[in-house]
């Protein structure tokens, strides 16, 4: 029989094969603001990475000033926060990166996932996959101008995963410090199933450490990506940390959401948006926007957040908050909804 130390060497194996996670929270534009990244990591820390909402320069490399000022290293103390450029053109994004870098920004990220119906036919986000020879030349320029570090977030293709092994190749002849995939492609938008067997080949074949990103939605979820990719130590979590912020501590063996601390992270991050001077109509407007998210973790109570997408006024808004909060319908087990990926 097997002594007890032959059992506990046996144990400390297994644990040892699973490697610690690296978390991002990923880039999603009109809800992870400054004033949001700043109150979430107060209220729910152990996040190794924020990515902000793409930046769109226009042909200058010049970004709107409320955009640039999300980025001021003041509003996201003590954060590492990495700026993420949606553009076509090298010149614009080295100009761009260069007045990043000179915020203190050591890395940048291109976004090469965006789907949008504006955005693809300009062949930026998702649609600098619609002709691999620009996207080589436009990284060619890229690369021979920077030193600072580049990393990028794509999709698999335009409309199926086979093309990714052509995206990939292009992305392997530049020094990228990561490579985010979400693994779906350009047409399966946010709802087709993620597919980790496209996935793989970026974990067999790229030459950038990689990352992981499509609905990692729960605990449940992220095992099954998990234990498909044991090699796999660094996930992007967007839609499910906007439904349940605690599920990074979750991941890392820490407590399910609690009812009264996900009260108070709204709202002090509504007070956080009023005391920016957004203004309470904007303020409320991005209120709702989390709301799509965390009402999930309500199961049953559209009454309830279909009064607070009514909300007009402060007031309005807090009694709706009070409403939902004592519907007794709060479960911490709850996600945003969504299929396991495959
Ligand atoms: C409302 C919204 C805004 C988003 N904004 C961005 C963005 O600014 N940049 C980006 O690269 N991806 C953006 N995304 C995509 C997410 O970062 C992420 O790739 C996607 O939601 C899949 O991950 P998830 O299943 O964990 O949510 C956005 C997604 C949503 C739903």
């Amino acid at each position: 029989m097997k002594s007890f130390f032959d059992r506990k060497e046996k144990f400390w194996y297994a644990v040892a094969e699973v490697k610690a996670v690296d978390l991002s929270f990923a880039p999603m534009e009109g809800l992870s603001y400054c004033e949001f990244r700043r109150v979430h990591a107060r209220f729910f820390p152990g996040v190794e990475q924020y990515c902000a909402p793409f930046l769109a320069p226009d042909g200058q490399g010049k970004v709107k000033a409320s955009a640039r000022k999300d980025l001021l290293p003041e509003k996201n103390k003590d954060l590492r926060l990495i700026p993420q450029i949606l553009c076509n053109s090298a010149g614009a994004f080295l100009a761009l990166s260069r007045e990043l870098e000179a915020m203190g920004y050591k890395q940048v990220d291109l976004n090469a996932g965006c789907p949008s119906g504006t955005v693809v036919p300009k062949h930026k986000g998702a649609g600098m996959l619609l002709d691999l020879n620009s996207l080589d030349a436009f990284l060619e320029e890229l690369f021979s101008h920077t030193e600072l570090s580049v990393s990028v977030k794509t999709r698999l293709g335009l409309s199926g995963a086979e093309e990714f092994a052509a995206v990939l190749e292009v992305y392997n002849r530049y020094p990228f410090s990561e490579l985010t995939v979400h693994a779906r492609t350009r047409d399966g938008l946010y709802q087709s199933t993620p597919d980790l067997s496209a996935f793989a080949l970026a974990m067999r074949e790229s030459r950038a450490p990689v990352r992981y990103n499509g609905n990692i939605l729960s605990p449940v979820h992220a095992e099954a990506v998990r234990a498909s990719f044991p090699d796999l130590e660094r996930l992007m979590i967007g839609r499910g940390a906007m439904a349940n912020p605690a599920l990074f501590r979750l991941l890392k063996g820490g407590n399910k959401l609690d009812k009264e601390e996900l009260r108070a992270f709204l709202e002090e991050l509504f007070a956080a948006y009023l005391d920016a001077g957004i203004g309470e109509h904007y303020s409320i407007n991005r209120m709702k926007e989390l709301w799509y998210y965390v009402h999930h973790m309500f199961p049953g109570g559209d009454r309830e957040w279909r009064r607070i997408n009514k909300a007009r006024t402060r007031e309005d808004y807090s009694a709706a908050l009070r409403d939902m909060f004592a519907s007794g319908r709060f479960d911490p087990d709850a996600a945003f909804p969504g299929a396991i990926p495959k």
